[in-house]
């Protein structure tokens, strides 16, 4: 297969992690025969110091001639200053608007052999396997009003918090047939005991539910999913929640993983074979920041990079035994002891971001 991928790196650890999956892609290139061709463009902090803007044409037309785009991470206190008219985080939500990538599928899984590097007791963890599913193109992050001013009363900020029935819709539809191929659970979270746009995302699950009878479906208050996370993680198989919810439960959940560095992300317009109603293509990333703090030590923990790119390979690529062959990989290689800083609290043996691609490239 030759496919063309845009490889985005950003700021922070972004390029270091980056830098892993690249290796293992070529790994993956040389025993399975792909080619992979890759694009680059400058995204977040570093385009806004070289194009004065978070996503540059340029960038943003490479992405859109790949077939799909591997993202590391953008922001840093250099460009932190809240009166800043542009910020990094704009450029990665401009790539999620103008493609339309509404569904991030956010897996979350318990590794037996890191649950002694998480702070909760083993017991909680067995069993662990979810899947959660943010709604990504609307509410608080794209709601309009969303300024800042100032009155004689001195200064006002307001950010909306929108849905339409057709934005739930098919976020919830997702999550039904993201159910039907798992446990058949869906549980969707809101906050309809205050919120108007969670009284209508509850209604529009009740109504959607009569479609897909052989999945159970709960409803649970945000609140309270933030304590089930971790009381009994096990309970969930699908979760799905708006924008803002799905970002906050998701870093949570990580813990559940053994670290933020952990856990890989998919953000797509449609599931694979089904129509999109732009383009189709997919983007990857993990779930964690670029991580000002520690960005060029080379500590960071490049798995929740890599295993974005086993899910690039499968969801964009029908690649299920190069994708598999990457997230096997990186099961040996923690049962084997190799740790990055952040999951390293059980001993095991310590190694810096580029020695962990190297092994798992290796494994491949
Ligand atoms: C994430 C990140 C982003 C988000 C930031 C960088 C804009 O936290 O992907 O979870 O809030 O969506
Ligand atoms: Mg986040």
């Amino acid at each position: 297969m030759e496919v063309s991928i845009a490889v985005l790196s950003g700021d922070g650890i972004g390029p270091e992690v980056i830098s892993e999956s690249v290796k293992v892609l070529e790994a993956i290139s040389y025993k399975f025969a792909h080619t992979f061709k890759l694009g680059t463009g400058p995204i977040g902090g570093n385009a806004i110091d070289s194009h004065g803007s978070a996503l540059p044409e340029e960038t943003l037309s490479i992405c859109n001639e790949s077939d799909a785009i591997l993202f590391g991470a953008v922001g840093g206190p250099k460009w932190d200053d809240p009166s800043n008219d542009v910020r990094p985080e704009d450029g990665i939500l401009a790539i999620r608007k103008s493609l339309g990538l509404f569904a991030n599928l956010r897996p979350v899984k318990v590794y037996p052999s890191l649950i002694n590097s998480t702070p909760l007791k083993p017991e909680f963890l067995k069993g662990v396997d979810m899947l959660v599913l943010r709604e990504l193109t609307g509410g608080l992050y794209f709601g309009k009003p969303k300024k800042r001013w100032t009155t004689k009363r001195g200064r006002r900020g307001v950010d909306t918090l929108k849905y339409t029935e057709n934005e739930i819709k098919r976020i919830l539809e997702v999550g039904f047939k993201l159910a039907k191929g798992r446990r058949n659970k869906l549980t969707s979270v809101d906050k309809q005991n205050v919120l108007e746009s969670s009284r209508l995302w509850r209604e529009v699950a009740i109504e959607l539910s009569q479609q897909y009878p052989e999945v159970e479906l709960e409803h649970i208050l945000v609140d309270n999913a933030a304590m089930q996370l971790i009381r009994n993680p096990a309970s969930f198989d699908v979760i799905v929640s708006e924008n803002t919810f799905g970002d906050i439960l998701t870093d949570e959940a990580s813990v559940l993983s053994g670290s933020m560095g952990m856990l890989p992300s998919a953000s797509l317009s449609a599931l694979p074979g089904e129509k999109a109603s732009k383009r189709g293509i997919g983007l990857y990333e993990p779930i964690h920041g670029s991580a000002p703090d520690i960005a060029g030590q080379g500590i960071a923990n490049p798995i929740g990079s890599i295993l974005s790119t086993a899910m690039m390979l499968r969801l964009s690529f029908g690649l299920e035994e190069e994708a598999r062959a990457i997230e096997n990989a990186v099961d040996s290689v923690l049962s084997e002891g190799y740790r990055t800083a952040d999951i390293a609290s059980d001993g095991g043996q310590k190694v810096d971001t580029g020695k962990m691609g190297d092994v798992i490239a290796g494994q491949i």
